[in-house]
């Protein structure tokens, strides 16, 4: 089934056109535990291309984070390589920006000072860190809380800061491990449509792993549909849900579409026990003196 309007089919062009910034070249990750070994990633291919939106996602404990980790290069691969601009990754590095699910920032720190942090621990002055960290915080729309603390900030508002603290030492990538997951859905939403216009506005490439369809779908431009024991990459779809995006568009056929074939690739039918018949027949206890039975 062929859905990309010729629109759509044309950003795409348009995005293989441009270099590849990431490369996954044969990654596999194996742990070793006392218990034994994990595979938890195996011969993972992909190139991500400069700018483009790229969702991972994949039932839980498939190997997301585990990517994600060797990517930013704070995990070890134990086979395979990956490229940033043409250049293997050796470890960290300030041309990869995370951002993660539980609330990283330093609570010690005011959210200026947080921002400021990288700039300072790479040489930036006093001075430069602070402009920069308060250009940042404007486009995240957290001027006005400068001077607040993280614990006085909502969850939305502390990934906001984040999301700062990761752009301000203007990264190649951003790396993001299900940054929304712990946040309410009409926070999340908003979250969502935020991040969306940052990126139009910036030189940043994403790469952003959830586990939410619907959210996978609003941002992508590409996913990558990852399967468990071992993670292998399982399928990478180009999303044909035309940009710029919009809650509106949840309903639409492109949007449902790709929300049905994606979910057919991480939850499989499973066919019925044969007995499940005869377990809903069964009558139900009562639970209730109440006996007038207008229920
Ligand atoms: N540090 C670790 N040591 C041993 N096993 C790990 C470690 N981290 C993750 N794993 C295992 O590797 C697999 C993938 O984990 P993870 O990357 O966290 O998956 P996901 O983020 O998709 O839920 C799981 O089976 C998990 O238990
Ligand atoms: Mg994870």
């Amino acid at each position: 089934m062929r859905l990309q309007s010729p629109e759509v089919a044309a950003r795409f062009e348009r995005i293989r056109a441009r270099e590849v910034i990431l490369e996954a070249r044969g990654l596999g990750k194996v742990y070793q535990g006392a218990q034994g070994d994990t595979e938890a990633l195996r011969g993972i291919d992909f190139k991500v291309h400069r700018r483009e939106f790229v969702c991972v996602i994949g039932p839980s404990g498939c190997g997301k984070s585990t990517l994600i980790r060797i990517l930013a290069g704070l995990e070890q691969a134990t086979s395979g390589e990956i490229l940033l601009d043409g250049a293997p990754v050796k470890g960290p590095g300030r041309d990869r920006g995370m951002v993660f699910q539980g609330y990283s920032l330093f609570p010690w720190l005011t959210v200026k000072g947080n921002v400021m942090f990288g700039p300072l621990m790479n040489g930036s002055s006093r001075g430069t860190a602070e402009q920069h960290a308060r250009e940042w915080l404007e486009l995240v729309g957290l001027s006005k809380f400068a001077d607040a603390y993280p614990h006085q900030l909502s969850g939305g508002m502390r990934q906001r800061v984040a999301i700062a603290r990761a752009l301000v030492n203007q990264p190649r990538i951003l790396l993001m491990d299900e940054p929304f997951g712990a946040l309410d859905a009409q926070t999340r939403s908003k979250m969502q449509t935020h991040l969306l216009d940052i990126w139009r506005n910036l030189d940043v490439t994403v790469l952003f792993i959830t586990h939410d369809l619907d959210e996978a779908i609003y941002l992508a431009d590409r996913i990558l549909v990852l399967k468990a024991h071992p993670g292998e990459v399982q399928e990478l779809i180009e999303v044909p849900v035309p940009r710029p995006r919009s809650p509106g568009q949840f309903t639409t056929t492109e949007f449902q579409a790709t929300r049905a074939r994606v979910d057919a690739l991480i939850h499989p039918p499973v066919e019925a026990p044969p007995d499940e018949a005869a377990l809903v027949d069964k009558p139900m206890i009562r639970f209730t003196d109440v006996a007038d039975d207008i229920e």
